[in-house]
């Protein structure tokens, strides 16, 4: 038998896909009423993007990525997050041009070649928000309030990790001083923070290994090195939040796996789902469509991990919905078939194509969900009737068939 490949799922269990269209409903109607469109990009991108944009010390782009020459002789990569390839087409269509704000959204699936385990795949699914054009912390407060809104919507519990990381004016004097630190205790620090140490030393910080943990608690903190601009915005976001009552840890070790990131970076994370915890990372990349080329133009964005939710999401109490229709007799069904097509326009129909008895059509109704059962058999063939029952309240009538 031919399976699917290591860390890549279906989603084909009735509750899980039903969980799945509720998070894409939910949160596609709560991204419209915040003034974001929909935006589909292509899953392969040329390799040169994410190198460029989501950066070479990176994770992702050094070990993770499903990287291939084509039968044109071209280096792409299925895309392993979405936010280079939307900054791609928002600059490849010139909306770097527009003075009006951006604001896109997207879903779909994303592939990181990771060691798989609970809440890890290889292909997974994000939902995520990119909005280009503001600077303001508004719209930093109100993506983030968008995350709760989604999740509230859900039924999710989550904290909220925040932290600056800086920008052009800041950021270089940090890394320096990081750099020095990180010198005078090469001797207490693992080997990927060695190596990190010259290419991407701000990364070190989030190192998982205990004994890095211990030497950075002495490290120096970004927060503490900000320009007096970082400085400011990062005081009225906080002041922002609590207005709106949303809570949040400042944790000036999250740094996030991605290094287009300035200024505001962010997290939520769920304590009900084991070590992968993370269930949406966004921030501020003020820089990226410089990077790729376009006119400088602020951005930010988050993305949510569908995976990550499905067991968390809460959904609303299944009601029974629509119609079955079926035939007690061989005469009927065509007839039977052609009365559910009509209600299709309208209404969720499942139809029996078989002739069979009334307790049959019945489970069959039952099964579907459906709340209505409505039958054609010899007698309403004849008078141009149909019966229904409401499998709800359980009441039976007859109508003609020309009001059904
Ligand atoms: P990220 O933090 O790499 O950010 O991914 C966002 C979310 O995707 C994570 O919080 C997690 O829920 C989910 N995720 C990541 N990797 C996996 C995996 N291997 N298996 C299952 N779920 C996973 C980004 O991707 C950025 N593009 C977010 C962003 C948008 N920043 C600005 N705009």
């Amino acid at each position: 038998m031919i399976r699917s490949l290591r860390g890549m799922n279906d989603t084909l269990e009735p509750e899980e896909s039903a969980r799945f269209s509720y998070f894409i409903e939910t949160a596609t109607r709560i991204a419209k009423n915040y003034g974001f469109r929909f935006i589909e990009t292509p899953q392969l991108e040329e390799t040169a993007l994410f190198k460029r944009s989501v950066g070479e010390s990176s994770d992702i782009v050094g070990k993770e990525m499903y990287q291939f020459t084509d039968k044109g002789d071209n280096d792409v990569c299925l895309r392993p997050e979405g936010t280079a390839g939307v900054v791609r087409a928002f600059v490849q269509n010139k909306y770097d041009r527009q003075e009006t704000t951006q604001r896109l959204f997207y879903h779909g699936t994303m592939f990181r070649y990771e060691r798989p385990q609970k809440g890890r795949l290889r292909q997974f699914h994000q939902f995520g928000c990119e909005s280009f054009g503001e600077d303001s912390v508004l719209e930093d407060v109100s993506l983030i309030l968008m995350v709760r809104d989604i999740f509230d919507a859900l039924g999710i519990n989550f904290t909220l990790k925040l932290n600056s990381l800086g920008d052009p004016n800041c950021m270089p004097q940090y890394r320096e001083s990081l750099i020095s630190f990180l010198q005078e205790h090469e001797a207490e620090i693992c080997e990927d923070c060695e190596r990190r140490k010259l290419t991407n030393p701000i990364r070190v910080l989030d190192c998982k290994n205990d004994k890095c943990q211990v030497v950075y608690k002495e490290a120096p903190k970004l927060m503490q090195n900000l320009c007096q601009s970082c400085d400011n915005d990062f005081k009225t976001l906080t002041g922002l939040l609590d207005e709106h009552s949303m809570k949040y840890e400042i944790d000036p070790h999250l740094v996030r796996g991605l290094d287009y990131y300035s200024k505001t970076a962010f997290e939520f994370i769920s304590t009900e789902i084991g070590a992968q915890s993370a269930i949406a990372g966004g921030g501020r990349y003020d820089r990226l469509v410089e990077f790729l080329e376009g006119r400088p133009t602020p951005a930010i964005g988050f993305a949510i991990g569908i995976e990550r939710l499905m067991e968390l999401i809460q959904m609303p109490e299944v009601t029974r919905e629509g119609y079955y229709v079926g035939a007690m007799d061989e005469d009927a069904i065509s007839k039977a078939y052609t009365l559910g097509m009509k209600k299709r326009a309208s209404d969720k129909v499942t139809i029996g194509y078989k002739a069979r008895n009334l307790k049959a059509h019945l489970k069959a109704a039952d099964k579907a969900n459906a709340r209505y059962c409505a039958i054609l058999g010899e007698n309403e063939l004849n008078n141009a009737t149909i019966w229904i029952k409401d499998l709800e309240k359980k009441t039976e009538s007859e109508i003609p068939q020309k009001e059904f």
